[in-house]
């Protein structure tokens, strides 16, 4: 543990209390990315540019920067804003492109749907149609059944289709799956949403550039997260296209994520891209989750339940060992009646997490077996 913290915890605090955060500071897990800390390169990043003074709310060289770096990735006729969170960069992108009689189709697993506490019914004021999905895609198939009451004004009209790459269950979708989806909504006038919290996982999963997944399949507007792969905080929302995006920064300030300080956000991004740190976090983080998967498909009582394409684990194993493990390396459930848990690896994740956590394991099961 860091030497200021210790001291300052042994002079100010109750000793329980230490005790409790030292365990927590010490703890690892595989709860979620969002669990891990800053990647170095990224803090150097802000502290470098924590220099002097620069006019706020964006107005800055670093933020020229970074918003010139989005457009090399993702083409040039790229916007690119900065927010806070993956909530508002979900949320306020859809704003931008739906009315409020409209609908947006998306996986019953998706964030926006599930883990957005009703923002986007709230903020966006849309109906949102979900569709059942085993895997965390959705098909033109599964999609169909939201297309009906079209030009019925008694019906929510679809407007946008939402789908997360890569997905909240690990699993990635193929350039041809996205061109056929993004095909799908535009021959009905609709628009294609990209939810990409994990985009840079996918990125590495496909083995390719960002814009030949999102802006060249047909991607309308994307959420781009890097707080999940080493970045402080900060998430952008890119409208792909031209036209997309008028007034949206007036929809950004009213929706309370214009950062006055951006140049913290911004510095990240230049961090984050620079040598293609997001390619390393990434690459790391896969190949932690292909590691575990790994060696758990070698413990006849676990079952892998999901392709594992990104940087997520979902597995069934007994609840009793699951709860003991979790005391040691924490994890959430993802469906407690089938005892399925989720393991989300980070760009910190090490070999001794995945050597610990799969003999934590075997000793568990040896002692409920016996
Ligand atoms: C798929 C997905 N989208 C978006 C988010 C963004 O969430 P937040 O608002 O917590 O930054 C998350 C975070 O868990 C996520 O998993």
């Amino acid at each position: 543990m860091c030497l200021i913290i210790e001291d300052f915890l042994n002079e100010a605090i109750p000793d329980t209390f230490i005790k409790n955060l030292k365990m927590e500071i010490n703890k690892r897990g595989f709860a979620s990315d969002n669990n891990a800390g800053i990647h170095p390169d990224i803090l150097q990043e802000i502290i470098s540019s924590n220099n002097g003074h620069v006019t706020g709310y964006g107005s800055d060289v670093y933020t020229e920067g970074a918003l010139k770096i989005f457009k090399e990735h993702f083409g040039d006729a790229t916007e690119t804003y900065f927010v806070f969170t993956g909530t508002a960069a979900n949320v306020l992108g859809l704003s931008a492109i739906t009315r409020s009689w409209n609908s947006v189709i998306t996986a019953s697993t998706a964030h926006l749907e599930g883990d957005e506490c009703g923002a986007p019914e709230k903020f966006i004021g849309c109906k949102v149609l979900v569709v059942d999905t085993p895997d965390g895609k959705i098909t033109t198939d599964l999609i169909e059944k939201h297309m009906h009451g079209i030009d019925f004004e008694h019906h929510s009209q679809p407007g946008v289709i939402s789908i997360t790459q890569s997905t909240e269950m690990g699993t990635v979708y193929s350039v041809s799956e996205i061109k056929e989806i993004a095909g799908f909504a535009h021959a009905r006038g609709m628009l294609l949403h990209m939810d990409g919290a994990r985009i840079a996982n996918a990125a590495v999963s496909l083995n390719m550039p960002f814009k030949s997944f999102t802006t060249d399949a047909g991607v309308d507007v994307l959420s781009f997260g890097g707080t999940k792969n080493g970045m402080m905080f900060g998430e952008s929302i890119c409208f792909l296209k031209p036209g997309l995006s008028a007034d949206f920064k007036y929809m950004r300030k009213q929706g309370m994520q214009l950062a006055s300080k951006m140049r913290f956000i911004s510095a990240q991004y230049l961090g984050y891209f620079r040598n293609d740190l997001w390619r390393s976090c990434a690459s790391h983080s896969n190949a932690m989750a292909k590691k575990l998967a790994d060696k758990l498909n070698q413990v006849p009582e676990v079952k892998i339940t999901q392709k594992v394409q990104s940087n997520g684990v979902f597995l069934i194993m007994p609840a009793d060992v699951a709860e003991e493990i979790k005391k040691h390396y924490f994890f959430y459930p993802w469906d407690e009646k089938r005892s399925e848990w989720r393991l989300m690896t980070s760009w910190d994740t090490q070999d001794e997490d995945i050597e610990n956590f799969v003999t934590i394991l075997k000793n568990e099961l040896k002692s409920i077996n016996h």
